[in-house]
């Protein structure tokens, strides 16, 4: 596992919140919440590949040229369904020029594989290299859904070092699994746990996130 290429934010806040998602004890109320504090610290961290330019404004005192998101990128947020969901009220909230196209894949149980559902990136990308491309899943398991979502991104020609995979725990199996394939992607994750167990959940992880955020 290269570990230059899996940014771990890990600051008191994210620590915080991430301790009261993983514990059973935290009802799905309290799980969302304290996973939506931990999203946006992430989606903050992750846009800090997004190009700037200068705009003239003018403030009550002065004009002057600030600087501000590239507002001609095409931005887009792909949660993969149903967890990554968790992810988009923030991203809208805090980067509004994106748009959001979701991934429906879910893991056949037993051979843990992904079985597409929906697909809303039909898009063609004409200037690949102005797609910024943020796939979001709370959980990097096994890592399968999220390759087929980066494989998505990475045949239309969008650059890999513009997209992001950005999860909240991530196992050591599914980043070297991404890894193989997509060497240079960067995932930015709140934390690397120790395992995957033979049910394919991340070890200590938090269960299943889907089911905890939603409440089912
Ligand atoms: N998906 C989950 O929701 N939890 C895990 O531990 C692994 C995959």
């Amino acid at each position: 596992m290269n570990l230059e290429k899996v940014r771990i934010i890990s600051n008191p806040v994210v620590l915080l919140n991430l301790s009261t998602m993983r514990d059973k004890k935290t009802d799905s109320q309290g799980v969302r919440i304290a996973t939506r504090k931990i999203t946006r610290c992430l989606l903050y961290e992750a846009s800090k590949n997004l190009p700037l330019v200068e705009k003239e404004i003018t403030t009550p005192v002065a004009t002057f040229k600030a600087k501000t998101i590239d507002p001609d990128i095409n931005l887009i947020i792909s949660p993969i369904l149903r967890a990554g969901l968790i992810f988009t009220d923030e991203a809208i909230d805090i980067l509004p020029q994106a748009c959001i196209r979701h991934i429906g894949m879910y893991r056949d149980e037993k051979t843990l594989k992904p079985i597409w559902y929906y697909n809303k990136v039909p898009m063609e990308a004409k200037n690949p290299e102005q797609f910024y491309i943020y796939i979001t899943d709370p959980m990097l398991a096994t890592g399968n859904s999220l390759l087929e979502a980066i494989r998505l991104y990475a045949d239309k020609g969008i650059p890999i070092s513009n997209i992001k995979c950005i999860c909240i725990i991530a196992a050591p199996e599914g980043i070297r699994n991404i890894q193989k394939y997509f060497p240079d992607v960067e995932i930015i994750t709140a934390a690397v746990d120790e395992k995957l167990n033979e049910k394919g959940y991340i070890v200590p992880g938090m269960g299943d996130a889907g089911d905890r955020i939603f409440n089912t």
